[in-house]
Formats: C-alpha cells, sequence, structure tokens
C-alpha cells in the first residue's frame, strides 16, 4: 500500500528507484546510483532536480522537434482538455481530430489521404502490418501476410512491430513472436560486405534494394504483405539510403503486389528537413507511419497515413478494419499537433533544418581526427558517429569493451559533461544526435566539443 507523502518525504531519485519502472532500462544500475531526473526544459536545454543545465542531443527521443518550454503548445492544450478532454474516434469524430487528419493527408505525398490515428509509434506500425494483411485478403491475396524489413533496424515493441524489429538480442526474451517477419542487409555502406559495390552508392544501393526482391522472390511473392523502411534507419547509427535505393525498392514493390511502408517515426516533422522524409529522397510509399515530432512531444499520438487505394477496399460494403485504440487520436494531443504545424509553418523548422544540415555534419566531422571515430553520417539534424577500435581495418569492440567503454564510460560522461544523447550499441557502437530543430551552430559546437572530450577520455579506457 502507498503512502501517500512517500514522494515528497523521500529524495525523487530513490523514489524512482523503487517504484518507477523505467523503459529499456537495466535497473539494477541503479540500486546504488542516482536516476538522473529532468525537470524542466527551455528550447534546447533540460535541467535536472538539481538544477543542472544539459544539451538535449537527443530532442528527448527524437520528439522535441520544436525545442522545450513551448507554451503556445501547452496553452492549446489546455484549452483543448477544457473544451472536450476526450471522446473515441470509434464511429465518432471530434474537431481536432478531423482537422488534423486532414493536415497531414496535406502534407503527405501521392494519395496518401487516409489517417489512422494511434497513440505512438509502435501501434502505427503494429496497425500498418495488420491493415496490409487485411488489404491483401480483401483484394483476394489470402496468403499474403509476410512482412521483410532490416537487419538491426528499431520498429517498436508490441508483438507485430518487434517482429518487424531486426535486433535479435531484443526480441530473444519474448520469442515466439509473429510468424512472417523476415529480414534483408540495411544500408550501412560503412560496413558493406566486399561483394556489395561499398566503393559505388548508386551500384550499392542498387544491391541492397536488390535483396529485398531476392527474399521476395525467396518466400514466394504471393506471401509477401509489406516492406517495412525507415527512410533513414536509427538503429545501428544513421544510415542514409544510397541514391536511387528507393526507386529501385519502389519498382520491385510494384512488381509483387507488395506494400511499401515508411516507417517515419523518427524522420517525419523536420528532422531531415521535409514534413515527410519520403519527400526528400523522392518516393511515394503506400503508408507512412508516424508519431514522435507530431506534437513535439507535447502530448503523444502516432499514426498510419494510407493511400486511397490500399483504403478503397476497407471504405466499401460492410467491410471494417477491426482495429482501434482508446487514446488514438486524442483530442488534446490533435490540437497540440495542429498548433505544433502551425509553429513549424510560421517558425520555417524544417528550411532551417537544410539550410543548416551541412554545417552540423561539417561540426561533426571535425571529430574525424580521434583515432575512435570510424564513421559520421546522417542526413538533416539526424547523426551518428561509430566508434571503432581501429580506423584502418575499422575493427570494432569486443562486447567486454563495449559494456566498459560505451556503457560504462561514455553514456555516462556525456551526461556528466552536460550533453544528454544517447550511445548504443544495439548494432555497432555509435554516438545518437538529433537535437531540437531550432538548434543553431552553437549547439552544434557545444556538441562536438563534450563529444570531443569524452571520446579523447575514452580511447584512454580501452
Ligand atoms: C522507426 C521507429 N518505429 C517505431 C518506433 C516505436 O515508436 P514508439 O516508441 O512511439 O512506440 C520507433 C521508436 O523509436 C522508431 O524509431
Amino acid at each position: 500500500m502507498g503512502n501517500p507523502i512517500a514522494v515528497s518525504t523521500k529524495d525523487l531519485s530513490r523514489t524512482a528507484y523503487d517504484h518507477l519502472w523505467m523503459h529499456f532500462t537495466r535497473m539494477s544500475s541503479y540500486e546504488n546510483a542516482p536516476v538522473p531526473t529532468i525537470v524542466r526544459g527551455e528550447g534546447t536545454y533540460i535541467y535536472d532536480d538539481k538544477g543542472k543545465k544539459y544539451l538535449d542531443g537527443l530532442a528527448g527521443l527524437f520528439v522535441v522537434q520544436a525545442g522545450h518550454g513551448r507554451r503556445e503548445l501547452a496553452e492549446v492544450a489546455a484549452k483543448q482538455a477544457a473544451d472536450l478532454a476526450f471522446f473515441p474516434i470509434w464511429s465518432y469524430a471530434h474537431p481536432k481530430a478531423v482537422e488534423l487528419a486532414e493536415r497531414l493527408a496535406h502534407y503527405a505525398p501521392g494519395d496518401l489521404n487516409k489517417v489512422f490515428f494511434t497513440t505512438g509509434g509502435g501501434e502505427a506500425v503494429e496497425t500498418a502490418w495488420k491493415l496490409a494483411k487485411q488489404y491483401h485478403k480483401l483484394t483476394g491475396n489470402h496468403t499474403k501476410y509476410k512482412v521483410i524489413s532490416r537487419a538491426v533496424a528499431y520498429h517498436g515493441t508490441p508483438q507485430g512491430a518487434l517482429s518487424i524489429t531486426g535486433l535479435p538480442a531484443l526480441k530473444a526474451p519474448f520469442e515466439p513472436l509473429v510468424p512472417g517477419a523476415h529480414k534483408v542487409p540495411n544500408t550501412n555502406i560503412y560496413r558493406a560486405p566486399s561483394h556489395a559495390h561499398a566503393d559505388d552508392p548508386v551500384a550499392f544501393g542498387r544491391w541492397a534494394a536488390d535483396q529485398i526482391e531476392q527474399e521476395i522472390l525467396f518466400e514466394g511473392p504471393e506471401t509477401v504483405a509489406a516492406v517495412f523502411l525507415e527512410p533513414v534507419q536509427n538503429a545501428g547509427g544513421c544510415f542514409p539510403p544510397p541514391p536511387g535505393y528507393f526507386q529501385r525498392v519502389r519498382e520491385i514493390c510494384d512488381k509483387y503486389g507488395v506494400l511499401l511502408v515508411s516507417d517515419e517515426v523518427i524522420c517525419a516533422f523536420g528532422r531531415l528537413g521535409t514534413m515527410f522524409a519520403c519527400d526528400k529522397f523522392g518516393y511515394v510509399p503506400d503508408i507512412i507511419t508516424c508519431a514522435k515530432g507530431m506534437t513535439s512531444g507535447y502530448s503523444p499520438i502516432g499514426a498510419a497515413i494510407v493511400s486511397d487505394r490500399i483504403a478503397e477496399p476497407f471504405y466499401k460494403g460492410d467491410n471494417t478494419f477491426l482495429h482501434g485504440y482508446t487514446f488514438g487520436g486524442h483530442p488534446v494531443s490533435a490540437a497540440v499537433g495542429l498548433a505544433n504545424l502551425d509553429l513549424f509553418e510560421r517558425e520555417g523548422l524544417n528550411q532551417h533544418v537544410l539550410d543548416n544540415e551541412a554545417n552540423f555534419l561539417q561540426t561533426l566531422q571535425k571529430l574525424h581526427d580521434l583515432p575512435i571515430v570510424g564513421d559520421v553520417r546522417g542526413n538533416g539534424f539526424f547523426y551518428g558517429i561509430e566508434l571503432v577500435k581501429d580506423k584502418a581495418t575499422k575493427e570494432s569492440f569486443t562486447d567486454e569493451e563495449s559494456e566498459r567503454v560505451l556503457y560504462g564510460f561514455v553514456s555516462k560522461k556525456l551526461f556528466e559533461y552536460g550533453l544528454y544523447c544517447r550511445a548504443d550499441d544495439r548494432g555497432d557502437p555509435v554516438i545518437q544526435l538529433s537535437p531540437p530543430l531550432i538548434a543553431d551552430q552553437s549547439t552544434f559546437d557545444e556538441i562536438e566539443g563534450i563529444v570531443r572530450q569524452v571520446l579523447t577520455e575514452a580511447w584512454t579506457k580501452i
């Protein structure tokens, strides 16, 4: 039984350890160490419970596009909660869900005009797979249920989305998962196999896309429902698509009647300088999944944005997509989403990213003079720095070194020196950077300075 005054009489960090089961967190590491507790944000900075300031180098979790402390978004949320805090979109509509759906359809390319709201990204991915399966059933292709995605890619934690995820260690505790999820190589050109034309991005792109065709043929085109790809793959450390990659994937999907799902949970809403990232790379998917930046995190929401062509059979007779979430398209989140997109327009956030992405990349590329920096890659305001033990051979770290240096040292020191970001070893070890979209040269310099200091020290620990 809880004591209602427990929090106020105990140290917040201890109470966090006692009661707050943190996500993707090794809880034992906080048994004798304080849980970092963030209480406030302003612009590109966040502040902990001791008043210490940190640069938010990850926009929370690829979320806070407009930056922290935007009063107008908070006020819109309060007003909407007062007008209509909740109503479901199960056979009913409310104005803000309608307006936001229309706005998303306006930004989305091609005939992607139908918006199915969720509360987050994993639910959007889950929705897209179920939708793809039922679409094929409704159009007479009863055996098309499988999905293809890429090695090391992260697509969320619901069991379907987790099956699509290409990180075996994340899945192992929950196997068996949903059957029919197959993997192909990703577009990590830095670690491309020797037969994959790593010296020629166009040929490499062709090779990587053709792996999808090979997999479709291997499984049988009559069994494959959809391909799920991020425009720039996050896990593994920001793999942009090689030139021509998505054009070739589109061709392949069309040839075999396979839906192309662009998982833009990270890449949409300005992360790459466009509302939807498929626009930046010039392809039109059948479904876009998105979430995170839609509200800049001021309230949670996600969506699967579906083409008219795919939606059409669902709009006929008694056909129904038997799927939904109580909080999908929540009125407060929808209102905040609209206000956030207004803010994007008013402040020209996308253009700001396009104008500054080259400067961000150049600033991070200065780190190449450090022996531990193997590769710096990414797009927009979304970069990964891959760490290596030997630049010439690209030798990576052993599990023990990764644990000791990356988890035990780099992560902690970055935070200690005032940079919140993420050191990730789900693939090869990388530092992930994705600041709020209001970041400027001073932000890039501050990031570079702290990363340089920490990586210089880390090199002495190997
Ligand atoms: C590409 C991608 N898809 C799906 C998800 C899952 O989103 P959520 O955590 O909102 O469920 C994420 C989360 O980071 C993601 O990066």
